[in-house]
């Protein structure tokens, strides 16, 4: 089911998969040697200290076949099912070294590789490698974080006393319009701060891209802009099904500050009454560094329960030199608390729910969402609207191909698109080469900016997270 349209491949010089392969990956993989490194050292038994090091020689083998090109090898058997559609696909591409591979294909099978190593063990079976790093940036988005809990308390409140009716209806609507939109805009710039591409920030600069003001000035930077659209497609259920279930699907992406806002946007659906039931589809297994495992879930709400432990750590528990940072104020707490209580009252009643699947870890795009998980394609025909965050979502739905970048969403998602039945809504900060839906000569133009890539061929300006496009598909049948 696949697109005919080529993919990106780590051998083109004029696409950020060269890069990505040549010298992003290699600096991941130290990462994860170091991390678990580190874990050897607080380790108590003896057993668990042998796993560890077997793990990082695992680890060390893969970026050693990674910095001397050698050849992808099948994936040993871990126990879990994908093994095999990972290795018949490593089969149709020939002997693929990392340099001349499809850029999807070989940038999944890495994470699944590193899964493998830990998969066996009796004591790390279940360890996210990454773990440290999410909780140190999300300690670090701090001030982000209280100014949007501060928000959302009030809005909640607001929407509350709205109920009792001290608005009018028009200048409800007319709010609820507005609100939605930012909502939605919080929920997209959230994700320009994910760990794999931005290794090299400062913690000072995530909070700057993180506040209001920043979100403000980015709006300009959405390319396209179908939020009217899924609204609309919102507030009809809303009308012509009042009370019957609604449920909105979230297809996330990261951990950290990017799941707390994604539960913003989860939270204010739920109040203003624009769905009865938010569905969150994490992966199951350590994936791009920063997404979103089950385990995500409970961390952020275990750091809302108890906010003053979480956010008045030093943001790297283990480094030295860093400063403890000042105590949260009782008015701080009192929003976090606030957020807590919100959001587990939904989970308890089961309007917030999280459903894995191990789909989201396969390699390939979601033009085969219908063949392999025709369950998942089933749930989501239920959905009034799926919505798809980030970047890694957005080539997995494109096949991560080399559209012209005018071809429509619909044709480009492929099965999702037209007539499937499903209302598809990307939001999507550009961190990589593919990009359709853009009006004739936009391309041209963003080329043409200082770093946009100029007649170098490559299509820089669509790399560096500046830029969004948020699409949406109606696939109505
Ligand atoms: O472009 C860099 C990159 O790591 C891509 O490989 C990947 O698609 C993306 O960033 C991950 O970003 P996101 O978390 O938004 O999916
Ligand atoms: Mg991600």
């Amino acid at each position: 089911n696949d697109t005919k349209i080529s993919p990106y491949i780590t051998l083109d010089k004029t696409s950020f998969a060269y890069t990505s392969a040549r010298n992003r990956w290699p600096v991941i993989v130290t990462g994860a040697i170091d991390d678990v490194h580190r874990a050897i050292i607080d380790c108590k038994e003896e057993d668990k200290c042998k796993e560890g090091k077997t793990i990082v020689e695992g680890l060390a083998a893969i970026k050693y076949e990674l910095q001397h090109d050698r050849q992808l090898i099948p994936l040993v058997d871990d126990g879990q099912s994908d093994i095999g559609g990972y290795n018949k696909e490593l089969d149709s591409l020939g002997l693929v070294k990392w340099s001349n591979v499809p850029w999807l294909y070989a940038e999944c099978y890495l994470y699944r590789r590193i899964s493998t190593l830990f998969a066996p063990s009796r004591y790390w079976a279940n360890y996210d490698v990454f773990a440290r790093q999410k909780n140190a940036t999300f300690r670090s988005s701090r001030p982000a974080v209280l100014e949007l809990a501060a928000k959302y308390k009030g809005l909640v409140t607001q929407l509350e006393g709205d109920e009792a009716g001290t608005k009018d209806a028009q200048e409800l609507e007319e709010a609820e319009r507005i609100l939605f939109m930012e909502m939605l805009e919080i929920c997209l710039w959230g994700n320009a701060t994910d760990l794999s591409l931005l290794t090299s920030l400062k913690y000072e600069d995530i909070q700057k891209l993180q506040g209001s003001k920043a979100r403000k000035e980015a709006e300009q930077n959405i390319l396209v802009n179908d939020l009217p659209a899924a609204y609309q497609v919102l507030k009809a259920a809303q009308k012509t099904k009042e009370k019957q279930a609604r449920q909105v699907d979230i297809v996330l992406d990261n951990a950290g500050f990017e799941l707390f806002v994604d539960l913003i946007l989860a939270g204010y659906l739920l109040a203003a009454g624009l769905a009865t039931q938010v569905v969150l589809h994490p992966k199951s297994i350590p994936w791009f560094v920063s997404d979103v495992l089950p385990g995500d879930f409970g961390a952020l709400l275990n750091a809302l329960a108890s906010p003053q432990d979480f956010f008045s750590s030093p943001a790297d528990q283990g480094s030295q030199s860093e400063t403890r940072p000042e105590l949260l104020s009782e008015a701080e707490v009192s929003d976090l608390s606030f957020l807590f209580q919100h959001w587990s009252g939904f989970h308890q009643e089961g309007q917030l729910t999280i459903r894995p699947n191990r789909f989201w870890t396969h390699a390939g795009s979601y033009w085969r969402l219908p063949d392999t998980a025709p369950g998942l394609l089933d749930d989501f025909k239920k959905s009034e609207l799926v919505i798809f965050k980030g970047d890694l979502n957005y080539r997995k739905l494109t096949g991560d191909a080399m559209w012209d970048a005018t071809t429509p969403f619909t044709t480009a998602i492929g099965p999702l698109g037209l007539r499937s039945g499903i209302r598809v809504l990307a939001l999507r900060t550009c961190k990589a080469d593919v990009v359709v839906g853009l009006p004739p000569g936009e391309d041209d133009k963003l080329r043409a900016t200082e770093g946009g890539g100029g007649d170098t061929g490559a299509r820089k300006w669509a790399w560096s997270g500046k830029w969004a496009v948020v699409q949406f598909s109606d696939g109505k049948v």
